[in-house]
Protein backbone atom coordinates (compact mmCIF):
# COMPACT_ATOMS: atom_id res chain seq x y z
CA UNK A 1 0.00 0.00 0.00
CA UNK A 2 1.17 3.41 -1.02
CA UNK A 3 1.54 6.23 1.79
CA UNK A 4 -1.35 8.82 1.98
CA UNK A 5 -0.75 12.48 2.57
CA UNK A 6 -3.32 15.32 3.62
CA UNK A 7 -2.76 18.46 1.33
CA UNK A 8 -5.02 20.99 1.61
CA UNK A 9 -8.13 19.48 2.70
CA UNK A 10 -7.77 16.33 0.90
CA UNK A 11 -6.49 12.67 1.32
CA UNK A 12 -4.32 11.92 -1.84
CA UNK A 13 -1.71 9.49 -2.60
CA UNK A 14 1.53 10.81 -1.79
CA UNK A 15 3.17 9.62 -5.00
CA UNK A 16 0.49 12.33 -6.75
CA UNK A 17 0.87 14.93 -4.33
CA UNK A 18 1.45 17.98 -4.98
CA UNK A 19 1.15 22.01 -3.95
CA UNK A 20 0.68 25.46 -6.29
CA UNK A 21 4.13 26.28 -7.84
CA UNK A 22 3.31 29.77 -5.77
CA UNK A 23 3.51 27.93 -2.71
CA UNK A 24 5.83 30.47 -0.63
CA UNK A 25 6.43 27.67 1.50
CA UNK A 26 7.80 26.31 -1.27
CA UNK A 27 9.36 29.08 -2.93
CA UNK A 28 10.59 31.46 0.04
CA UNK A 29 10.88 28.88 2.70
CA UNK A 30 7.44 30.89 4.72
CA UNK A 31 6.28 27.74 6.44
CA UNK A 32 6.75 25.92 10.05
CA UNK A 33 6.26 22.75 10.70
CA UNK A 34 6.28 19.89 13.40
CA UNK A 35 7.27 16.27 13.84
CA UNK A 36 5.20 14.05 16.65
CA UNK A 37 6.80 10.46 17.26
CA UNK A 38 4.49 8.20 17.26
CA UNK A 39 3.96 5.50 19.55
CA UNK A 40 1.16 2.58 19.16
CA UNK A 41 -0.85 5.09 16.76
CA UNK A 42 -0.90 7.69 19.39
CA UNK A 43 1.10 11.17 19.23
CA UNK A 44 3.40 11.92 21.98
CA UNK A 45 3.96 14.63 23.84
CA UNK A 46 1.24 16.13 21.83
CA UNK A 47 0.43 18.91 23.21
CA UNK A 48 3.88 20.37 23.76
CA UNK A 49 4.20 19.86 19.73
CA UNK A 50 0.91 21.55 19.12
CA UNK A 51 1.29 24.34 21.53
CA UNK A 52 4.77 25.12 19.86
CA UNK A 53 2.90 25.00 16.36
CA UNK A 54 0.91 27.68 17.83
CA UNK A 55 3.61 29.98 18.78
CA UNK A 56 5.40 29.43 15.25
CA UNK A 57 2.39 30.68 13.55
CA UNK A 58 2.21 33.29 15.98
CA UNK A 59 6.07 34.65 15.54
CA UNK A 60 5.48 34.38 11.64
CA UNK A 61 2.03 35.84 11.89
CA UNK A 62 0.59 33.04 9.86
CA UNK A 63 -2.94 32.44 10.42
CA UNK A 64 -3.52 29.24 12.60
CA UNK A 65 -5.22 26.94 9.39
CA UNK A 66 -7.66 25.36 11.87
CA UNK A 67 -8.67 24.07 15.54
CA UNK A 68 -6.26 22.17 17.55
CA UNK A 69 -9.44 19.66 17.59
CA UNK A 70 -9.77 19.82 13.65
CA UNK A 71 -5.76 19.55 13.32
CA UNK A 72 -6.03 16.68 15.08
CA UNK A 73 -8.89 14.90 13.68
CA UNK A 74 -7.12 15.29 10.29
CA UNK A 75 -3.78 13.83 11.78
CA UNK A 76 -5.50 10.79 13.20
CA UNK A 77 -7.13 10.11 9.69
CA UNK A 78 -3.86 10.18 8.26
CA UNK A 79 -2.77 7.87 11.11
CA UNK A 80 -5.31 5.81 10.31
CA UNK A 81 -5.05 5.53 6.67
CA UNK A 82 -1.22 4.95 6.35
CA UNK A 83 -1.77 2.28 9.01
CA UNK A 84 1.63 3.17 11.18
CA UNK A 85 1.72 2.29 14.71
CA UNK A 86 5.42 3.60 15.52
CA UNK A 87 6.49 6.27 13.35
CA UNK A 88 6.70 10.19 12.70
CA UNK A 89 3.97 12.30 11.57
CA UNK A 90 5.02 15.67 9.60
CA UNK A 91 2.85 18.55 9.63
CA UNK A 92 4.07 21.54 7.63
CA UNK A 93 1.52 25.03 7.89
CA UNK A 94 2.88 27.39 5.09
CA UNK A 95 1.55 31.10 4.51
CA UNK A 96 -0.14 29.83 1.17
CA UNK A 97 -0.62 30.72 -2.27
CA UNK A 98 0.69 33.88 -3.90
CA UNK A 99 2.24 35.98 -6.44
CA UNK A 100 6.02 35.58 -5.55
CA UNK A 101 6.66 38.85 -3.19
CA UNK A 102 8.59 38.58 -0.31
CA UNK A 103 6.49 40.80 1.65
CA UNK A 104 3.25 39.07 3.21
CA UNK A 105 0.61 38.89 0.26
CA UNK A 106 -1.74 42.03 0.78
CA UNK A 107 -5.19 39.96 0.70
CA UNK A 108 -4.55 37.29 3.37
CA UNK A 109 -4.36 33.52 1.73
CA UNK A 110 -5.66 30.47 3.57
CA UNK A 111 -2.56 28.36 5.15
CA UNK A 112 -1.16 25.67 2.79
CA UNK A 113 -1.15 22.32 4.78
CA UNK A 114 0.43 19.17 4.73
CA UNK A 115 0.68 15.96 6.79
CA UNK A 116 2.62 13.00 6.23
CA UNK A 117 3.18 10.04 8.47
CA UNK A 118 5.68 7.27 8.25
CA UNK A 119 6.92 4.32 9.35
CA UNK A 120 9.89 3.75 11.92
CA UNK A 121 11.31 0.52 12.59
CA UNK A 122 11.77 0.52 16.64
CA UNK A 123 13.38 -2.43 16.63
CA UNK A 124 16.28 -1.16 14.33
CA UNK A 125 15.94 2.58 16.19
CA UNK A 126 16.60 0.53 19.47
CA UNK A 127 19.89 -1.62 17.71
CA UNK A 128 21.19 2.18 16.96
CA UNK A 129 20.81 3.45 19.74
CA UNK A 130 22.03 0.17 21.51
CA UNK A 131 25.15 0.96 19.43
CA UNK A 132 25.15 4.64 19.98
CA UNK A 133 26.30 7.25 17.16
CA UNK A 134 28.95 9.26 16.08
CA UNK A 135 29.02 13.49 16.01
CA UNK A 136 31.10 16.67 13.87
CA UNK A 137 31.04 19.86 15.30
CA UNK A 138 30.40 23.08 12.65
CA UNK A 139 30.50 26.47 13.22
CA UNK A 140 26.89 27.74 14.54
CA UNK A 141 25.52 29.74 10.57
CA UNK A 142 21.74 29.95 11.14
CA UNK A 143 19.88 32.93 11.59
CA UNK A 144 18.79 34.71 14.61
CA UNK A 145 15.20 33.09 15.53
CA UNK A 146 15.99 29.05 15.79
CA UNK A 147 12.80 28.96 18.21
CA UNK A 148 11.04 28.81 15.24
CA UNK A 149 10.20 25.70 13.90
CA UNK A 150 10.51 27.30 10.22
CA UNK A 151 11.07 24.77 6.96
CA UNK A 152 14.12 27.22 5.99
CA UNK A 153 16.56 24.71 6.88
CA UNK A 154 19.19 24.79 4.43
CA UNK A 155 22.50 25.47 7.19
CA UNK A 156 20.98 22.23 8.69
CA UNK A 157 20.79 20.10 5.88
CA UNK A 158 24.36 21.17 4.76
CA UNK A 159 25.58 20.06 8.26
CA UNK A 160 23.58 16.95 8.58
CA UNK A 161 25.20 16.31 5.09
CA UNK A 162 28.84 17.03 6.79
CA UNK A 163 28.03 14.84 9.37
CA UNK A 164 27.27 11.69 7.13
CA UNK A 165 29.80 12.60 4.81
CA UNK A 166 32.10 11.90 7.94
CA UNK A 167 30.67 8.94 9.00
CA UNK A 168 28.31 10.48 11.51
CA UNK A 169 24.62 11.07 12.50
CA UNK A 170 24.32 14.32 13.84
CA UNK A 171 26.18 17.71 13.18
CA UNK A 172 26.13 20.17 16.91
CA UNK A 173 26.89 23.48 16.18
CA UNK A 174 29.20 25.89 17.65
CA UNK A 175 28.19 29.85 18.35
CA UNK A 176 30.65 32.56 18.15
CA UNK A 177 31.47 32.56 21.59
CA UNK A 178 32.56 28.89 21.85
CA UNK A 179 29.69 26.72 22.71
CA UNK A 180 27.71 24.04 21.60
CA UNK A 181 24.23 25.35 20.85
CA UNK A 182 22.44 22.28 19.19
CA UNK A 183 22.15 19.59 17.01
CA UNK A 184 20.94 19.85 12.88
CA UNK A 185 17.62 18.06 14.09
CA UNK A 186 18.30 17.68 17.78
CA UNK A 187 19.14 19.05 21.60
CA UNK A 188 22.51 18.12 22.47
CA UNK A 189 23.47 17.12 26.07
CA UNK A 190 26.72 15.71 28.08
CA UNK A 191 27.33 14.16 31.31
CA UNK A 192 30.12 16.20 31.58
CA UNK A 193 33.75 15.17 33.59
CA UNK A 194 32.11 15.96 36.90
CA UNK A 195 28.86 14.02 36.74
CA UNK A 196 26.64 16.66 35.46
CA UNK A 197 24.31 16.68 32.91
CA UNK A 198 23.99 19.32 30.78
CA UNK A 199 22.36 20.93 27.77
CA UNK A 200 22.04 24.83 26.70
CA UNK A 201 19.36 26.85 28.48
CA UNK A 202 16.14 27.88 26.61
CA UNK A 203 16.87 31.63 26.21
CA UNK A 204 20.00 31.00 23.71
CA UNK A 205 19.38 30.77 20.03
CA UNK A 206 18.22 26.79 19.99
CA UNK A 207 14.88 25.26 19.33
CA UNK A 208 12.82 24.35 22.41
CA UNK A 209 12.58 20.94 21.72
CA UNK A 210 9.39 19.33 23.16
CA UNK A 211 11.69 15.89 24.00
CA UNK A 212 14.13 18.15 25.82
CA UNK A 213 11.36 19.64 27.81
CA UNK A 214 9.52 16.13 28.85
CA UNK A 215 12.80 14.46 29.63
CA UNK A 216 13.90 17.37 31.87
CA UNK A 217 10.78 16.88 33.80
CA UNK A 218 11.61 12.67 33.69
CA UNK A 219 14.96 13.66 34.92
CA UNK A 220 13.36 15.66 37.70
CA UNK A 221 11.38 13.03 38.27
CA UNK A 222 13.72 10.55 39.26
CA UNK A 223 15.88 12.98 41.56
CA UNK A 224 18.28 14.22 39.21
CA UNK A 225 19.58 17.33 38.30
CA UNK A 226 20.01 19.07 34.63
CA UNK A 227 22.48 21.62 34.80
CA UNK A 228 21.33 24.26 31.98
CA UNK A 229 24.68 25.84 30.77
CA UNK A 230 26.55 25.96 27.66
CA UNK A 231 29.43 23.48 27.29
CA UNK A 232 32.06 23.59 24.45
CA UNK A 233 33.08 21.04 22.73
CA UNK A 234 36.40 20.29 24.48
CA UNK A 235 33.76 19.65 27.46
CA UNK A 236 31.69 17.61 25.18
CA UNK A 237 35.30 16.02 24.11
CA UNK A 238 36.09 15.13 28.03
CA UNK A 239 32.38 14.24 28.71
CA UNK A 240 31.11 11.13 30.40
CA UNK A 241 28.58 10.65 27.81
CA UNK A 242 26.39 12.53 25.38
CA UNK A 243 23.65 12.38 23.99
CA UNK A 244 20.82 13.64 21.54
CA UNK A 245 16.81 14.34 22.07
CA UNK A 246 14.18 15.06 19.51
CA UNK A 247 10.87 13.47 18.11
CA UNK A 248 13.26 11.25 15.75
CA UNK A 249 16.30 10.34 17.47
CA UNK A 250 13.87 10.35 21.20
CA UNK A 251 17.35 9.81 23.29
CA UNK A 252 20.29 8.76 21.70
CA UNK A 253 23.45 8.00 22.58
CA UNK A 254 26.53 10.17 21.43
CA UNK A 255 29.50 8.12 21.00
CA UNK A 256 32.10 10.26 19.35
CA UNK A 257 32.53 14.08 18.76
CA UNK A 258 34.86 14.77 15.71
CA UNK A 259 36.49 11.33 15.68
CA UNK A 260 36.90 11.34 19.51
CA UNK A 261 35.47 8.81 21.67
CA UNK A 262 33.36 10.58 24.28
CA UNK A 263 33.83 8.08 27.83
CA UNK A 264 34.45 4.53 26.62
CA UNK A 265 33.38 5.27 22.92
CA UNK A 266 30.24 3.10 24.01
CA UNK A 267 26.39 4.42 25.49
CA UNK A 268 27.02 5.44 28.51
CA UNK A 269 24.40 4.11 31.77
CA UNK A 270 23.02 7.52 32.22
CA UNK A 271 21.81 8.22 28.45
CA UNK A 272 20.99 4.56 28.22
CA UNK A 273 18.62 4.43 31.45
CA UNK A 274 17.22 8.14 30.19
CA UNK A 275 16.30 6.93 26.43
CA UNK A 276 14.02 3.67 28.32
CA UNK A 277 12.68 6.07 30.94
CA UNK A 278 11.60 8.49 28.24
CA UNK A 279 9.98 5.96 25.93
CA UNK A 280 8.21 4.80 28.88
CA UNK A 281 6.78 8.02 29.85
CA UNK A 282 6.30 9.42 26.38
CA UNK A 283 4.03 5.78 25.82
CA UNK A 284 2.19 6.34 29.01
CA UNK A 285 1.40 9.95 28.13
CA UNK A 286 0.67 9.61 24.43
CA UNK A 287 -2.52 10.13 22.86
C1 LIG B 1 17.18 22.17 15.27
C2 LIG B 1 16.41 21.23 16.15
N1 LIG B 1 16.66 21.24 17.48
C3 LIG B 1 15.99 20.41 18.31
C4 LIG B 1 15.06 19.51 17.84
C5 LIG B 1 14.33 18.61 18.79
O1 LIG B 1 13.02 19.07 18.97
P1 LIG B 1 11.85 18.09 19.42
O2 LIG B 1 12.32 17.41 20.66
O3 LIG B 1 10.71 19.01 19.67
O4 LIG B 1 11.62 17.14 18.30
C6 LIG B 1 14.77 19.47 16.47
C7 LIG B 1 13.77 18.53 15.96
O5 LIG B 1 13.45 18.47 14.83
C8 LIG B 1 15.46 20.36 15.61
O6 LIG B 1 15.21 20.37 14.30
Amino acid sequence: MGRIAYVNGRFVRQAEACVHIEDRGLQLADAVYEVWALFDGRLADAEGHFARLNRSLGELRIAEPMSRAALTVVIREAIRRNRVRDGLVYLQVSRGVAPRDHAFPKTPTPPGVIVTVKAVDRAAAEAKAAKGVGAVTTPENRWGRCDIKSVSLLPNVLARQQAAEAGAAEAWFVDDLGFVTEGAASNAWIVDADGRLRTRDTNANILRGITRFTLIDVIRDVGMVVDERPFTPADAYAAKEAFMTGAGALVTPIVSLDGRPIGDGVPGPVATRLRSLYIERAKATAI
